[in-house]
Order: structure tokens, then C-alpha cells, then sequence
């Protein structure tokens, strides 16, 4: 075990470390969760094998697009920590980033999250979806990223108030020109490719009207992961449409709203969801996007 951070190594990641570090990020936020989540919620759970093959294939992607983003810190033959970072037109991410429990706090995170960084030297702006770990906002902070709270919103959709609503129809991956129009306008960078990868994982809606255009990505369960939109009443109408999909009895989860998106919160407090805090948007030379939900690891 290192005993330090001079003992580890940091090199970047590759193709074949990306299981390995799945099951560290696994790990890494399942002992976080059991320190942080409030009492009275369901006990966390570590992330199940379908949801790790996803995890898999997102972080590839990022491979794929961003090697000089993407960095493990090794002691002999073990990985003990990973930053993956990524860079679209000029806003760098931040995707995931762990130091295996029991070698938190020995300041190889600092190593690490120094490497991801230099992949943005020459960027704008930045973002990232900050956890509670106060280690974490420790060295974001002192990065010199600002700290957005994030509401989550939870429960199960009362189905008697749906709204009815019109001109929202299934998008694809033809539509990515317009999507990455309404990314510029929303978050200042478009989400390119990773448009390809969120259109082969979730239902895509879209809507196209003279007084406004947006997007949503919609999780089987209908929760918008991912929603943008060039004004609130177009943000309100498609998530609307996502918590129409929500399966009977389902009990959902909508999390990364800022305080700029109080639309958000409004829209499921109608449809009788309840407010929680989770984690922070942390953004670098830009204000918090809006109207917009921000995807947790592709922002
Ligand atoms: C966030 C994380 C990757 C950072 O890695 P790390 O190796 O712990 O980071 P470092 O040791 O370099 O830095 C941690 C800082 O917090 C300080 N710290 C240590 N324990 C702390 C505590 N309990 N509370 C507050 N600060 C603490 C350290 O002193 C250090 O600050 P310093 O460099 O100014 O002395 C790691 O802690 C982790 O995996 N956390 C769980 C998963 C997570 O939240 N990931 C981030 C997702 S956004």
C-alpha cells in the first residue's frame, strides 16, 4: 500500500484499465454513499453490473475522444486512483474521479486531478458535477471553481395532473446539429460525439417550435439525465413529457438541478416530488447553465 503520494505513479489511463477502474469508481462512491446519505433513505447499494457495463462503455468513449484527459495513478501493478476529463469546443469536464478508500487524503487526488486539469490549458470554461465528499470540494475549491448547490428531486409521479402536451416528438441522432445549437446556447459548448453515445443509451425527445427549441435524454424509469432548452416554458414542456413515461409506481430521481432552474423544481413539486440536496455543480468561467439539467459525468 502506498504510504504517500510520492509512492504512486500517474500515467495515463488505457483501454484495458477501464474494467478495473469501473469496479474503484464502484467502490469509491459506495463507501462515500454510506457516509453521506441521509438516514431514512434506502441503505446504498454498489452499482449494479449493468449499470458497470455502462460506466465501461462511456469511459472508452471518452478514451476514444480525450486519451491526454484521462489519467490513473498506479502503485506496482495496482490501480489506486483515476481522473477522467474530457474537452468539447472550449469548455473542459470533469467525468468521474476516485482514490480507493482507506488511501483518500494522502494527496494523490491532488496528483491526479493536476494531470485532468492540464487536458483543459486552453479552455474557457469549465464544469463538473461535484459529490459531498469534502475532500473533493477541497481541491475543487481550490482550483478555483465555483460551488452551485444541487437540488434532487424524488418520489413517485402523481399521474392525475399531467399536463397534456404538444409538438414534443422522438429525436435521433439526425437531430445532432440541432442539438449541439441548443448546447452552444444553453452551456456555451456542444456535446458532439456525445450525442452519439446518449442516443444509443437513452430515449431522445425533442421539440421544435417558433417560440423555442430543447431537448431531453429520458432514463427508462423517466427521469430527464440530460435537458436543455432555449427557454423555461420549452424546459418545463419536456420534462413534463419525461415524467409522462414514468412506469406506474416507479419511484424516481431527478437530480442536478441548480438554483438556475427553479423551473425544475417547480415542474416536480406540480407533479408531487420532493426536494433533497445532493452534491455541486462546480463551474470555471461560465455562470450555471439554464434552462438546463446538467448529466452527471457528460454535463
Ligand atoms: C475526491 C478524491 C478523489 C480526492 O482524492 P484524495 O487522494 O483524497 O485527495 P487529496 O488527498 O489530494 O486531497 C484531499 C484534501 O482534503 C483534505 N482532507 C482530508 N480529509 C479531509 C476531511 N475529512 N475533510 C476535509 N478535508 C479533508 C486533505 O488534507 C487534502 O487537502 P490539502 O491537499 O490541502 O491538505 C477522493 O477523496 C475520493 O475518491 N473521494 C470519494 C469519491 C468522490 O467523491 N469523488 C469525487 C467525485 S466528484
Amino acid at each position: 500500500m502506498p504510504a504517500s503520494s510520492q509512492d504512486v505513479l500517474i500515467r495515463p489511463l488505457r483501454y484495458d484499465d477501464v474494467p478495473v477502474v469501473e469496479r474503484l469508481s464502484a467502490e469509491g462512491f459506495h463507501a462515500l454513499d454510506l457516509e453521506t446519505y441521509p438516514r431514512g433513505w434506502p441503505d446504498p447499494q454498489l452499482r449494479a453490473p449493468d449499470r458497470g457495463s455502462r460506466w465501461v462503455q462511456r469511459t472508452r468513449h471518452l478514451l476514444e475522444t480525450d486519451p491526454a484527459g484521462c489519467w490513473v495513478a498506479t502503485h506496482g501493478d495496482d490501480v489506486v486512483g483515476f481522473a477522467t476529463s474530457f474537452t468539447r469546443e472550449l469548455m473542459w469536464i470533469l467525468s468521474s474521479y476516485v482514490v480507493r478508500p482507506g488511501l483518500q487524503g494522502r494527496g494523490i487526488g491532488a496528483q491526479l486531478l493536476a494531470a485532468a486539469l492540464q487536458h483543459g490549458d486552453g479552455c474557457l470554461r469549465g464544469m463538473l458535477a461535484a459529490s459531498d465528499d469534502p475532500k473533493a470540494l477541497r481541491r475543487y475549491r481550490v482550483a478555483g471553481f465555483e460551488m452551485h448547490s444541487q437540488m434532487l428531486l424524488h418520489g413517485e409521479v402523481d399521474r392525475s395532473v399531467l399536463p397534456v402536451i404538444e409538438r414534443v416528438r422522438e429525436g435521433s441522432i439526425g437531430d445532432r446539429d440541432l442539438l449541439d445549437s441548443i448546447d452552444r446556447q444553453t452551456r456555451g459548448a456542444a456535446h458532439g460525439p456525445d450525442h452519439e453515445y446518449l442516443t444509443d443509451d437513452f430515449r431522445l425527445v425533442v421539440t421544435e417550435r417558433t417560440t423555442g427549441s430543447g431537448y431531453a435524454y429520458v432514463d427508462p424509469n423517466g427521469a430527464p439525465v440530460l435537458l436543455a432548452a432555449t427557454n423555461r416554458r420549452t424546459a418545463s414542456d419536456l420534462m413534463w413529457e419525461a415524467l409522462a413515461s414514468s412506469p406506474p409506481g416507479a419511484k424516481l430521481e431527478i437530480g442536478h438541478i441548480t438554483s438556475a432552474n427553479h423551473w425544475a423544481l417547480d415542474v416536480g413539486l406540480a407533479a408531487r416530488l420532493s426536494i433533497h440536496h445532493r452534491g455541486y455543480l462546480m463551474v470555471r468561467g461560465m455562470k450555471p447553465p439554464s434552462p438546463y439539467l446538467h448529466h452527471g459525468s457528460l454535463l
